[in-house]
C-alpha cells in the first residue's frame, strides 16, 4: 500500500475519506453539490455524532465522481492525544479495504490538518496493513486498497517527512514479525543470522557466541541456555549516527528468550505456547536499530540483545545453583522460570561496561505480576533516574505506547538477598515485578538506567486500526520518540 501527498484533490480517486468535526463541514464546500447534499443528509439523517474515532460510509450510486465517502471525526481538538490520528489513519485504510475500491483520498479539515497529524494518518494507514499469515498454507484473497492520498499545501514536505515516520512502521512490523515467528523457527542461532542481515541497512553487527561469552565470565546468561539444543547468543548491533562529535552511545539492552517453558521450574501447560514471544525486549531493540538505520538517525546507539532459550534438560540449570556474573556477583538460582533477569544481568554489565553509555533502557517480558498490576495496557517503568524516567513517561504518552512507573527502594532491595549467594533470583512476599527490577539494578552502576517491563504489552494488547496482530511491537515507537525528542 502505497501513501501519497499531493496538494490538490482529484477525482480520480475511488474512495473519499474526510477527517473532520461537524463545524467543520462546512470547509468542503468546494466539492460536487450531489455529494455535499448526500453528505449533509446523511449527517444530519443519520443523527451522526461527531465522537472521537466515530465513522460514518456514504455509498455514493449516482456515477459522481467518488463512489464512496467515508466521514472519520477526530472527536474534540483538545481531547486528541497520542496516536489518535494514526488510529483514524488506520480506520480509514480498514473501512477502505472492504469494499472493492483501490484508492482513497484523504481531506482533512483545517483545525486537524497539521503536519504532523497528516503525516500520522498515513502512518496509522500502514500499520492496519500488517499481517502475519506466512504459515497459512491458503492464502485468503488479501482485500487491501493500493493507494492512500493525503491532500495538503505542504505535500512536498510531507513526503519526506513521511519517510521517516515509515521507517518506524518498517521497525514495528520487524519487531511483530519476530515475536510472532515460532520457537522451533527462530532459535537462538536463526535470530543471530536474522540480525547480522540488518548489516545491509549500515548497522554494524557483532555475535558473541558460547565460547566468547565463556571468556567474558557470562556464566549467568550461560546458565539459562543449558539446557537448549541451541547455543545462546549476545549480538551486538551499533548504529553511528553521529560523526561530528565523540559522544557517548545510547545503550538499548533486550530480553531474547526465544521459548521459556520455565526449564526445571517447568511452567503449566496452559497457554505456554505464548512464551515463544518471551523475546520481545530484544525484538522491540532490533526493530528500533532498523529504524535508526533507515531514517539515518543523528545518534550513536548500541542495541543489546541477549538470545537464549529456557528449556528443561539433563544439563539445564537447577534450582539450588549458584552462578558467578560477569559482575562478579553471584546469584542463587531459586526458580529457573526467573530467567529473563539472568539473561540481562550479563547483557547490562557487559553494556554499560564497554560502551560507558549515556543512558541504558532494557526491555525485557519479565514478569506475569507487571500484567497483574497493568493488565496489557501499559509497560511498567522503573528507574534509578527521574529527568530519564520523566522523559520516557513523555514519550510514552506521544508515541502511544503507554508506560506508567513503579518504585524502587532499598526495601524491596532486601527481599532477593540470598543466604549463600549475593542474592537469589526470586522474592518472596510480592511485589514480583519490583523485585525483578531491584535485581537488575543490582548489574547497573551510576548510568542513567530505565528497566520496561513490556510481559503485558509485547503481545496480546487489544486489536486496533493500527494493532493488528498478536505481537504489538511495542517499544519500537516509544523508544523512536524519546531519541528524536530528547537526543539527536
Ligand atoms: N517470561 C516470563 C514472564 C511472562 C509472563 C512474560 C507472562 C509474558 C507473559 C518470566 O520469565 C517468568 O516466568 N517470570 C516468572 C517469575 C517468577 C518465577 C518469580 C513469573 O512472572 O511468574
Ligand atoms: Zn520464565
Ligand atoms: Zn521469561
Amino acid at each position: 500500500m502505497k501513501v501519497n501527498f499531493v496538494s490538490k484533490l482529484t477525482d480520480k480517486n475511488e474512495i473519499l475519506a474526510l477527517v473532520t468535526d461537524k463545524k467543520s463541514l462546512s470547509e468542503f464546500k468546494g466539492l460536487d453539490k450531489n455529494l455535499l447534499s448526500k453528505i449533509n443528509h446523511a449527517v444530519n439523517n443519520e443523527n451522526f455524532e461527531f465522537n472521537k474515532f466515530s465513522s460514518l460510509e456514504i455509498i455514493n450510486d449516482k456515477n459522481n465522481s467518488f463512489s464512496k465517502i467515508i466521514i472519520i471525526s477526530p472527536g474534540q481538538k483538545s481531547l486528541i492525544s497520542g496516536n489518535d490520528l494514526a488510529i483514524i489513519g488506520g480506520k480509514i485504510n480498514q473501512i477502505s479495504s472492504k469494499s472493492k475500491n483501490k484508492r482513497v483520498s484523504v481531506l482533512v479539515a483545517n483545525e486537524f490538518s497539521n503536519d504532523e497529524n497528516l503525516v500520522e494518518i498515513g502512518f496509522g494507514a500502514t500499520l492496519n496493513t500488517y499481517k502475519f499469515n506466512k504459515y497459512k498454507s491458503k492464502k485468503k484473497a488479501i482485500k487491501q486498497i493500493n493507494e492512500i492520498t493525503i491532500i495538503s499545501k505542504n505535500a512536498v514536505k510531507l513526503k519526506n517527512k513521511f519517510r521517516q515516520k515509515n521507517s518506524v512502521a518498517e521497525g514495528i512490523f520487524l519487531a511483530r514479525d519476530l515475536v510472532n515467528e515460532p520457537s522451533n523457527i527462530l532459535n537462538p542461532e536463526e535470530y543471530a543470522k536474522r540480525i547480522k542481515g540488518l548489516s545491509k541497512y549500515g548497522l554494524k553487527i557483532e555475535v558473541l557466541n558460547e565460547t566468547k561469552m565463556k571468556k567474558l565470565g557470562m556464566w549467568s546468561l550461560l546458565g539459562v541456555g543449558r539446557g537448549s539444543q541451541y547455543e545462546s547468543q549476545l549480538v551486538i548491533m551499533k548504529w553511528d549516527g553521529n560523526k561530528s562529535k565523540k559522544s557517548k552511545p545510547l545503550c538499548f539492552v533486550g530480553k531474547g528468550v526465544c521459548f521459556d517453558s520455565g526449564g526445571i521450574s517447568l511452567k503449566p501447560g496452559n497457554k505456554m505456547e505464548e512464551m515463544i514471544g518471551d523475546m520481545g525486549g530484544s525484538a522491540a531493540v532490533v526493530g528500533l536499530m532498523k529504524v535508526l538505520a533507515l531514517r539515518r538517525a543523528k545518534v550513536n546507539v548500541v542495541g543489546v540483545v541477549g538470545l537464549v532459550e529456557n528449556m528443561p534438560d539433563g544439563t539445564a540449570q537447577k534450582p539450588g545453583d549458584i552462578v558467578k556474573s560477569m559482575s562478579g556477583q553471584t546469584i542463587e538460582i531459586q526458580n529457573t522460570d526467573a530467567e529473563g533477569r539472568l539473561v540481562l544481568a550479563d547483557a547490562l554489565w557487559y553494556a554499560q561496561d564497554k560502551y560507558k553509555p549515556e543512558i541504558m533502557i532494557d526491555l525485557a517480558t519479565l514478569t506475569g505480576a507487571i500484567v497483574m498490576s497493568l493488565g496489557n495496557k501499559m509497560a511498567g517503568i522503573f528507574s534509578n533516574n527521574d529527568d530519564l524516567s520523566d522523559k520516557l513517561l513523555d514519550a510514552g504518552r506521544d508515541s502511544g505506547d503507554n508506560v506508567w512507573r513503579l518504585p524502587l527502594s532499598d526495601s524491596y532491595d532486601k527481599m532477593i538477598n540470598s543466604k549463600f549467594a549475593d542474592m537469589k533470583n526470586i522474592g518472596i512476599g510480592g511485589a514480583g515485578s519490583i523485585t525483578a527490577a531491584q535485581f537488575l539494578k543490582r548489574f547497573v552502576n551510576k548510568v542513567p538506567w530505565v528497566h520496561i517491563d513490556i510481559a503485558g504489552t509485547a503481545t496480546g494488547m487489544e486489536k486496533s486500526s493500527i494493532n493488528t496482530s498478536w505481537a504489538t511491537g511495542f517499544g519500537v515507537n516509544l523508544l523512536n520518540t524519546l531519541i528524536s525528542k530528547f537526543y539527536e
